[in-house]
């Protein structure tokens, strides 16, 4: 088990959520837990030590989108509290880069190399392709050569779904250290015809790594829904096998994303408080008790609806910054924590929750027990310099891994064949001339 030195033991071993365990389930929490024969297990808490964000240069104003639909200042910012966005302007710019320069920020934070990660999930709805996962893309230029990758698709929810992922991996002890990544380049999916769309989203990327650690604490309990009833209300129509990519799907612009802005507005007030409740109850904290929920960004009025109003916790201890980033999906979790944490909105002993909505329809809500120290520690010259060179080597190591590839690719596999790249026709590929054809065998009806 991965000894996560900086945080402080909080109370008496399993008196706080103890490994795969709910409140109430019956189950004596201060004993370790036993195997029915062989070796005793000590109880495993999955704890966020390192996080990380990174948005694109570029920003689009509220006056900007006013010269390309029509929309005006004093409409967005009232219907949605949106100011200013992200965009990925350079098409250098992708999901994946976003994703590699948050990564390495979690990992710094953490002082984990990328060599321990066991696991990477990354969710986005904007991969770079349908496959390989944009995890494995982050996993080659991280040098993650420990670790598996798979992407999540949960939309805005998937943050939350991967934290889910991440602390089951660790609790069942097949993992000490998982990177979940949140990353997003929307902008490359919004119709930017469409003002009830474009004036919503935004490009940037979020990361945290999980670690398993002996002390109490940590992502205590999570609840994860859907209602794929609703996937209509929130689309991409085309390019999947519903609708393969067509000339047509292209020129009617049905690989843009399609909302119905009401219906979603309308679930998300619903779930986001229902699913708060039930992370809170099932980690045993109240919601007088509750320090600072991060939630999805997406309007400031469905936060004001359900956190706010509904669930009375104080607007100090809601966390928003969509006025400067918009909706960036699953990375808007991931990059408002970062910035709490900046703000000094967050320390060790507070009790967080996390709670997100999406397309799907889908929504997550996590509780988390925070332990882990929140001060910025100075840059170690060494350690930094360290770090680069092995993002390097990693560079190095995958051009070298596609080098070899290309070696085996056009030398022969077998003596006897030829090269593939020198234009002979290979003995085993010739189509024989006059192929012998069989009779087919006659039934006894047939005589
Ligand atoms: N500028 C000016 N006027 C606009 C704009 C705009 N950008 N967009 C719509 N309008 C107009 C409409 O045409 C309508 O005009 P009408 O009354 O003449 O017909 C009027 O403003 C009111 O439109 P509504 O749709 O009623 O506006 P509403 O208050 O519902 O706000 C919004 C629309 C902001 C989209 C809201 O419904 C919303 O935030 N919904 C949730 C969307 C969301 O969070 N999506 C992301 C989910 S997360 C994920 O998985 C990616």
């Amino acid at each position: 088990m991965v000894e996560v030195k900086q945080i402080p033991p909080a109370g008496e071993p399993g008196t706080n959520g103890a490994a795969g365990h709910t409140k109430g389930s019956g189950q004596d929490e201060s004993q370790p837990i036993a195997a029915p024969s062989g070796p005793v297990y000590q109880p495993r808490y999955a704890h966020i030590v390192g996080w990380g964000y990174h948005v694109p240069a570029k920003v689009i104003t509220n006056q900007d989108l006013e010269q390309i639909v029509d929309t005006n200042d004093e409409w967005i910012r009232t219907r949605t509290g949106i100011a200013e966005r992200h965009v990925a302007a350079d098409p250098k710019e992708t999901s994946v880069t976003l994703a590699v320069a948050a990564a390495r920020k979690a990992l710094e934070v953490a002082d984990v190399p990328a060599s321990k990660l066991d696991l990477i999930i990354c969710s986005t709805t904007t991969p770079e392709y349908s496959f390989p996962a944009t995890a494995c893309l982050i996993q080659d230029a991280l040098g993650a050569h420990n670790a598996g990758a798979f992407d999540l698709s949960a939309a805005c929810s998937g943050f939350v779904y991967g934290l889910s992922m991440a602390r089951g991996q660790i609790l069942a002890g097949d993992a000490e250290y998982v990177l979940v990544i949140g990353t997003e380049t929307l902008s490359r999916i919004v119709d930017w015809t469409d003002r009830e769309t474009c004036i919503l989203f935004g490009d940037g990327a979020g990361a945290v790594l999980v670690a398993a650690s002996e002390v109490p604490g940590g992502i205590l309990a999570v609840d994860l829904g859907s209602d794929g009833s609703g996937g209509d209300t929130l689309i991409v129509p085309a390019g999947g096998s519903a609708m393969p990519t067509s000339l047509e799907t292209v020129s009617s612009g049905m690989h843009y994303i399609k909302m119905d802005g009401k219906a979603v507005f309308r679930f998300a007030t619903r779930v986001m408080a229902s699913a708060t409740r039930k992370v809170l109850d099932r980690a045993g904290f109240t919601t007088d008790e509750v320090d600072l929920v991060v939630p999805h960004q997406a309007n400031i009025r469905i936060i004001q609806n359900s956190v706010l109003n509904q669930l009375k916790i104080p607007a100090d201890k809601v966390f928003v910054n969509l006025e400067r980033y918009g909706n960036t999906s699953t990375a808007s979790i991931p990059i408002a924590l970062c910035e709490a944490i900046e703000a000094g909105k967050l320390k060790p002993g507070y009790k967080v929750v996390f709670v997100g909505f999406g397309a799907g329809l889908t929504w997550a809500a996590c509780a988390i027990d925070w332990r882990t120290p929140v001060e910025k520690q100075s840059t170690d010259w060494w350690k930094s310099t360290r770090r680069q060179a092995t993002y390097g080597a990693a560079a190095a190591r995958s051009m070298w891994k596609r080098a070899v590839r290309w070696v085996y690719d056009v030398l022969p596999t077998d003596p006897e064949a030829p090269a593939r790249d020198d234009g002979k026709e290979r003995e085993k590929d010739k189509i024989p001339q006059e192929a012998p054809v069989k009779e087919p065998a006659r039934s006894k009806e047939q005589g």
